[in-house]
């Protein structure tokens, strides 16, 4: 039976963004997302609820008579308008679908590497180095960090006595083949217990391709589907060890992989030799473009990289048939002083347009915002907004520990305890941050879409996951603001009244 109709006061929610884009002014819910564009009679429309309107319930219940009638509809589904007195006074309240979702499988196949780059976060890799003396220094470059942080082959961003461990044992530099096929079946009872029927695997490391026999192993096992969870699979790869075995086994997995690669003038990734990588990269790039394989090139844009960082790597993403680059934006806080925000943004943007053009798009931590605040509530389905490291994601090392992420200092317990890991403190600590940021971020305009600065440096300068960088966050909005102004009508809902 239909309900009757009652008179309801809607007002404007007070997550309302608004951002003028040419004719057009952009409008978005702070916490939920659904961008879209109106032009000046629908913003008008909006903006006639500001101080509260009477709308009769049966509006949202029957067919709209008018286009204005749509777009109200539109407007209260996208929680722009909302009904008097509800404002949304706790993410909860906000929250439409199920956000405790594991979805990420981080499986770090070698704890070693066969290159040297100037900027590792992993700091050196595979060697017998004291935990002793990193924990000794930990307090003191704690202290100096509260200034600046360096991360450099010599100095990891890690920042505690477990993940240093991990790092120095020569027991834990190679997943062997059966304990990573039982590690998976262990992570695919927590990735159901939590909900999601769909995992991506990433085969990370150190250099992952160090391992080759362990991913050959788990993607023959595995497959697309293992107990009604949907599988894909990436990697993150210097591409210096892809053979023609390689090649042809990720085409027909459909893995998608990322080679990194900064620029192809960059010395900051040489071999461990010391000899420039980019010929062997280029080499393994060419064998992977032979099976047609998908490839990104993953490129970091860090104070190492900022001179040689450029439109050229997009002419190489071209040239090897990459149609995506993914740009990490240095860990490192001081890198967001000392360049400044609108340098970076400049530089970047400068490379965005071209990619543009030539058809190449550049992603990352900081076009993620931007992807999710085009969805509506997308965290509650992709399960983080855009660290999956905060709760979505189990890195899992080769003696089956499991932290958030390679990056992560923090110890959550052991793969074999599957489901009940999800229980454990530490993995709710992480799950915490997935939609609720830290209270010095209430009010920011992209607070439901931006986790902040990566967890592991965090870790390193405040001895917390839950804590915010300042220094990076201009950066974050700027660049998102960037992208929202340079939308084109075509590109997504827009309301002309
Ligand atoms: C740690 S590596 C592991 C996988 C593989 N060895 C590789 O180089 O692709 C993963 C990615 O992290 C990036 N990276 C390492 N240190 C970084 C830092 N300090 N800031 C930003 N990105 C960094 C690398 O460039 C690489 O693309
Ligand atoms: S290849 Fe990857 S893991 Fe090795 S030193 Fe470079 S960034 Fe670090
Ligand atoms: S980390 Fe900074 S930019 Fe990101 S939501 Fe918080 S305050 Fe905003």
């Amino acid at each position: 039976m239909n309900q009757p109709s009652v008179e309801v006061t809607y007002t404007t929610s007070k997550d309302l963004v608004k951002l003028p884009v040419n004719k057009h002014t952009a409008v978005y819910h702070r916490k939920l997302g659904g961008l879209s564009l109106l032009n000046e009679e629908s913003l008008r429309t909006l903006m006639s609820f500001e101080k509260g309107k009477t709308l009769k319930t049966n509006l949202f219940t029957s067919e709209a008579n008018d286009r204005n009638d749509e777009l109200i509809q539109q407007l209260a589904l996208r929680k722009l308008i909302i009904p008097e007195n509800l404002s949304f006074p706790t993410n909860q309240e906000t929250q439409v679908g199920n956000t405790n979702l594991v979805t990420v499988i981080q499986l770090v196949m070698a704890n070693a590497c066969n290159f040297g780059c100037t900027y590792c976060f992993e700091g050196v890799q595979g060697q017998e180095l004291s935990v002793d003396n990193h924990m000794n220094s930990l307090d003191e470059s704690r202290i100096i960090a509260r200034d600046s942080i360096k991360i450099d082959i010599n100095d990891s961003m890690y920042a505690s006595e477990e993940r240093f461990a991990h790092q120095y044992d020569p027991k834990n530099r190679h997943m062997k083949d059966k304990a990573g096929v039982s590690y998976v079946k262990d992570a695919l009872k927590a990735v159901k217990a939590s909900g999601s029927s769909n995992v991506m695997i990433q085969f990370f490391g150190g250099e992952p391709l160090l391992n080759w026999k362990t991913i050959n192993k788990v993607l023959n096992t595995f497959g697309h589907e293992h107990d009604g969870i949907d599988i894909q699979y990436s990697t993150v790869t210097n591409g210096s060890l892809i053979t023609e075995e390689v090649a042809e086994t990720f085409a027909n997995f459909n893995v998608a992989v990322c080679v990194s690669v900064d620029s192809p003038t960059s010395p900051s990734r040489p071999l461990k030799n010391g000899d420039h990588s980019m010929p062997i990269v280029m080499d393994g790039v060419r064998k992977l473009q032979k099976y047609q394989n998908r490839v990104a090139l993953n490129s970091a844009l860090t104070s190492s990289t900022w001179n040689d960082f450029d439109r050229s790597i997009v002419d190489l993403a071209v040239d090897v048939g990459a149609s995506e680059i993914g740009v990490v934006v240095d860990f490192d806080p001081t890198f967001y002083t000392k360049f400044g925000t609108e340098n970076i943004v400049d530089k970047l943007w400068n490379v965005i347009q071209y990619g543009r053009q030539k058809g190449v798009i550049l992603t990352g931590y900081w076009h993620q915002i931007f992807q999710v605040i085009l969805g509506f509530d997308a965290v509650s389905y992709r399960g983080f907004k855009n660290c999956s490291a905060k709760g979505a994601q189990l890195s899992i090392e080769p003696n089956g520990s499991v932290f958030s992420c390679k990056a992560g200092s923090t110890l959550m317990g052991k793969i074999h305890e599957a489901t009940n890991l999800l229980e454990s403190d530490s993995y709710q600590s992480h799950n915490k941050l997935r939609r609720n940021n830290p209270s010095i971020c209430n009010g920011c305009e992209i607070e439901g879409f931006c986790a902040g600065l990566c967890l592991g440096t965090l870790e390193k300068k405040f001895n917390s996951i839950g804590a915010v960088e300042p220094a990076t966050c201009n950066f974050y909005r700027e660049i998102t603001k960037k992208h929202i102004q340079s939308l084109q009508p075509d590109e997504l809902a827009t309301f002309d009244l």
